[in-house]
């Protein structure tokens, strides 16, 4: 598969087959999605892998805000990818001053830019996954036992793809470009 392929291809899967995820696949893609770029190249962004299932039902349960859509796709998956980011180094200055006005915002966009490289690349592999953005940051990082100074940035639900689904609508591309 090229790139463009991929990138058109890929789609957010919440369901999954039963089949177990071996960790070799997973060392894989992270081999790969750590070439994805950050802040001054300081690479904050980490990946824990939950096989566990009474910790992937705890989360599920507890740790989804209520959002009963979240905690079905949680316990359909095999394996849960909490992706973690180190606080006060992406978008800032040594010193600990913002580089920018933007404050905070560039940690969160490591994140996204490296969710987004880990999921191109599951693809890849012929995995599914779905980026999830509702949960409960303090149950999670219990659960996940996510140590002091780092957030949870994303949860990343993969498996074997059970689903399918067609291309959500997209805006056409001359509505997203402005060529001055
Ligand atoms: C930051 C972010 C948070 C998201 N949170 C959720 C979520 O909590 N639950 C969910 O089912 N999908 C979630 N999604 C998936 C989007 O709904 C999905 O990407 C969008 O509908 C486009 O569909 P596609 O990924 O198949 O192209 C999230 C996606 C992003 C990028």
């Amino acid at each position: 598969m090229n790139s463009i392929q991929n990138i058109k291809s890929r789609r957010s899967i919440r369901k999954f087959k039963p089949e177990p995820i071996g960790t070799e696949v997973i060392k894989e893609i992270v081999e790969a999605a750590r070439f994805a770029p950050s802040w001054k190249n300081s690479q904050t962004v980490s990946y824990t892998a939950v096989y566990d299932r009474e910790k992937i039902k705890n989360m599920a349960k507890n740790g989804m805000c209520g959002f009963a859509h979240n905690t079905e796709i949680c316990l359909g998956a095999p394996l849960l990818i909490i992706v973690t980011t180190k606080d006060k180094r992406s978008g800032y200055e040594r010193d600990g001053s913002f580089s920018t006005s933007k404050g905070t915002h560039w940690q969160s966009f490591d994140a996204g830019a490296a969710a987004q490289t880990f999921c191109l690349l599951a693809h890849e592999y012929g995995l599914g996954t779905v980026i999830m953005g509702i949960y409960d940051e303090d149950v999670i990082r219990s659960v996940a036992e996510i140590p002091e100074g780092m957030s949870v940035s994303a949860i990343i639900a993969i498996g074997v793809p059970d689903e399918a689904p067609g291309a959500p609508r997209r805006k056409p591309a001359k509505e997203l470009l402005r060529i001055i």
